[in-house]
């Protein structure tokens, strides 16, 4: 399976929010990471066929997906970043119309209902309104719509947004098995969603895939570039004005910070391997604060 994004290109009036975007993808996990307003959301509309791109081409296994159109829809499955649910359907009712949308054979659906219910713990709460529902609640429905008949490829725009550190394990180990054999596109802002499950990540600001690497080849990007440094609480108002701070973790009589800097700050910091929330500032801050100085 081969996704092939060539010269994608959107504007909102004059404003450019898509350059030329180009990119390719199989199976595995694709990660989408960037600060508000990149175009993630955009580019994973463009995507996920609900919304049209200016200039550019798509390919599906080296179809055109605007040739192709229904075709290349039944591959999907797709969670938008903001989901509205009608007001009088309970969970279920609301899975079983998405698996009607997608002419789900029914003497399979209420099964696959049920099992999806499972993996998103919502087993218990099918029969509720879906307007009754929490924010993490209405979330996990939407993640259970979109995997609803197993797309081959699967979009999921800000999937993790207001769940818990217990269903957020849970959604990640799902995506891992689930994309083995196929594609799973994920924008996130919480970098550790997809640091240990994404094949690829792609790095966005001002509608440009800045990057897209391994996590592994990120971490090398960065070596050598992240010190711990032990400072009084004063320091660190004074220090955190001018220096990249990636973490601070309050000890006992000092403070642990962790700062992203190319040069040693000073001769008592230590040198730590990265993880790829400091390589997120590396790119989207501190490149960008060097570059102005
Ligand atoms: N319908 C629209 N009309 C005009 N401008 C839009 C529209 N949708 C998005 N934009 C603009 O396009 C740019 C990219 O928006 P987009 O939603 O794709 O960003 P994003 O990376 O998903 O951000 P976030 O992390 O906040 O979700 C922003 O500047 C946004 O204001
Ligand atoms: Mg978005």
């Amino acid at each position: 399976m081969r996704l092939e994004l060539k010269k994608i290109t959107k504007s909102y009036k004059d404003k450019e929010v898509l350059k030329e975007i180009s990119v390719t993808m199989g199976t595995g996990v694709y990660g989408l990471l960037g600060p508000n307003g990149a175009g993630k959301t955009t580019m994973i509309r463009i995507i996920a066929d609900v919304l049209r791109s200016d200039k550019g081409q798509i390919f599906y296994n080296e179809k055109d997906i605007y040739t192709i159109g229904d075709e290349y829809r039944a591959k999907i499955g797709y969670l938008p970043q903001d989901i509205n649910f009608y007001s009088d359907f309970t969970g279920r009712d609301y899975l079983e119309y998405s698996a009607s949308l997608k002419g789900m054979d029914k003497s399979l659906v209420k099964k696959r209902i049920e099992e999806l219910a499972y993996n998103v713990g919502l087993q218990d709460d099918l029969d509720r309104y879906c307007l009754t529902y929490s924010g993490g609640m209405r979330r996990r429905l939407g993640i259970a719509q979109a995997l609803i008949d197993n797309p081959e490829i699967l979009i999921l725009d800000e999937p993790t947004s207001g769940l818990d550190p217990f269903e957020r394990i849970k959604f990640r180990n799902i995506i891992s098995a689930y994309s083995k054999d196929r594609l799973v596109l994920l924008s996130t802002h919480i970098v550790s969603d997809v640091e240990y499950i994404a094949a690829q990540i792609m790095m966005m600001e001002y509608g440009v895939i800045q990057h897209t690497h391994t996590r592994e080849d990120y971490i090398k990007m960065t070596e050598g570039y992240v010190w711990l440094i032990e400072m009084s609480t004063e320091q660190l108002v004074e220090y955190q004005k001018k220096a990249v701070i990636s973490n601070v973790i309050t000890k006992r009589n000092y403070m642990e910070v962790r700062v992203i800097d190319e040069l040693k700050p000073n001769d008592n910091s230590i040198q730590v391997t990265p993880n790829l929330e400091d390589v997120y500032l590396y790119i989207f801050k501190y490149l960008p604060e060097k570059l102005r100085r």
